[in-house]
């Protein structure tokens, strides 16, 4: 690569960097300096066309002028204040705002809002307000947390438990009383599918199992991801969360929803929850919240969940928070966020795109080594057959290809995740379709 004036690669020992081979990045770095609209700019000057809207979060585009605005008039008016047993009047405005598009709307709204800093909180504060609930209303014995195989909900202990990643779980001990569901992919049955594969709603029956297992008096809540991103963009089957929202129903077991990703647009509506129409009892959120801004998660909670906590004697209803819960500049970014997803119908413009994503991914069929396609919403998980002797290597080689011709996507395993800006134009969805598949086709 040439040398560029933006070039300036800084000193990397210190930086123990997050879910990365650092020493192999250390050796060939791949550093981003800026970024607008749809485009990072690398530190060689390259462009590169955003494919991953970072990390599932920068659902609006980069660089929102309003955004920043926002976040320089609250640092400059009040920087901080806490939360605890005091308050400040710009996170009751952030929560009431995210309340009237809250999921679930508009009978069954979860419109009871706990402010987080990220995914991680927010899945262990809806799996503590589950347990805490159900003790609350007289359900003491339900401790049990189910998660699924193939899930991930973060890397704090609760998230990592009911999580479903082994490299993520070997290393740590986890809670005890947790359980897993098993795993809705199934591409022997449902290869190559736009939207919702026909396949596997029985599979739902697996809670019934552990119903039978365990004991429906010990299970608290069972915790989903609407749609899996991290393990490779898992779609549920058709059916599937219509019959897990019934089981859990019937057994008194609280679902949640985590929607970090699929939150805030990312399939045409403003959550899974509505998209689908399954209601769970409380959603987790990050990401799309500030559009990646400022660090912030919030969960949503439902009436009945909230209300069933706020009984008893008058004092604090749940020990639960962080320092940082509505911090007031991160509800500065929400806010401006949630304006722009107003004013440019962002949180179901992926209706109008979402066919021409499907057809121009699935165009990518039949090249070599492409073993599944499969889309819904602005999601693509493209999935490619592993190396006998080195799984993962494929595709982290079309990762990097595609970096160094301006495209950024995301691996896991041979899986090639695209989650693109909600902003994204329909050239720009050819141009990744051109510089992926020729990456591909290189991979080969
Ligand atoms: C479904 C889901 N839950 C939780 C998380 C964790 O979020 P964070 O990295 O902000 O802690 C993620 C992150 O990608 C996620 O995809």
């Amino acid at each position: 690569m040439t040398d560029h004036p933006l070039r300036n690669t800084p000193a990397m020992d210190a930086f123990w960097m997050p879910f990365t081979a650092n020493r192999q990045f250390k050796a060939a770095p791949r550093l981003l300096v800026s970024a607008e609209g749809m485009h990072y700019t690398a530190d060689d000057g390259r462009s590169v066309l955003d494919g991953t809207a970072g990390l599932w979060c920068v659902n609006a585009g980069h660089g929102r002028r309003g955004i920043a605005a926002a976040v320089e008039r609250q640092l400059a008016t009040l920087d901080f204040a806490p939360t605890f047993q005091m308050g400040h009047p710009i996170a009751f405005e952030f929560a009431e705002r995210l309340a009237e598009i809250a999921p679930g709307g508009p009978d069954k709204r979860l419109d009871r809002v706990f402010f987080t800093n990220s995914g991680s909180e927010s899945v262990d504060t809806a799996l503590k307000i589950a347990l805490a609930y159900q003790r609350a209303i007289g359900q003491g014995t339900r401790t049990r947390l189910i998660g699924r195989e193939r899930g991930y909900h973060g890397v704090g202990f609760g998230g990592l438990s009911v999580g479903g990643i082994v490299s993520n779980r070997r290393v740590f001990p986890q809670l005890n009383g947790t359980d897993h569901l098993r795993h809705t992919h199934d591409p022997a049955r449902n290869a190559f599918v736009k939207g919702q594969p026909e396949h596997g709603a029985e599979l739902a029956e697996d809670l019934e199992r552990l119903v039978a297992l365990h004991g429906a008096e010990t299970i608290a809540a069972c915790i989903v991801e609407p749609v899996a991103g991290s393990t490779g963009v898992l779609i549920p089957p058709k059916g599937y969360l219509e019959r897990l929202r019934e089981i859990c129903t019937k057994h008194g077991i609280l679902l949640i929803f985590d929607e970090v990703i699929s939150g805030f647009g990312r399939l045409g509506a403003p959550f899974a929850t509505d998209f689908f129409g399954v209601v769970p009892d409380l959603v987790t959120s990050a990401k799309g919240l500030t559009n990646g801004t400022v660090p912030m998660g919030a969960v949503f909670a439902s009436r009945a969940v909230h209300d069933g906590l706020m009984h008893g004697p008058d004092g604090i209803e749940l020990f639960h928070g962080y320092t940082y819960s509505g911090h007031p500049v991160a509800c500065a970014a929400g806010i401006a966020t949630l304006d722009i997803y107003r004013d440019e119908g962002l949180l179901t413009r992926v209706t109008d795109i979402a066919d021409d994503w499907a057809a121009a991914m699935h165009d990518l069929r039949g090249r070599k080594n492409v073993i599944d396609i499969r889309t819904i919403g602005l999601i693509a998980g493209i999935e490619l057959a592993p190396r006998p002797d080195a799984p993962g290597k494929r595709a982290y080689e079309v990762f990097v290809d595609c970096f160094e011709r301006g495209l950024l996507t995301r691996v896991t395993g041979d899986i090639i995740a695209l989650s693109p800006p909600l902003i994204i134009e329909r050239g720009q969805i050819g141009e990744i379709v051109d510089v992926l598949g020729a990456a591909i086709d290189r991979a080969a």
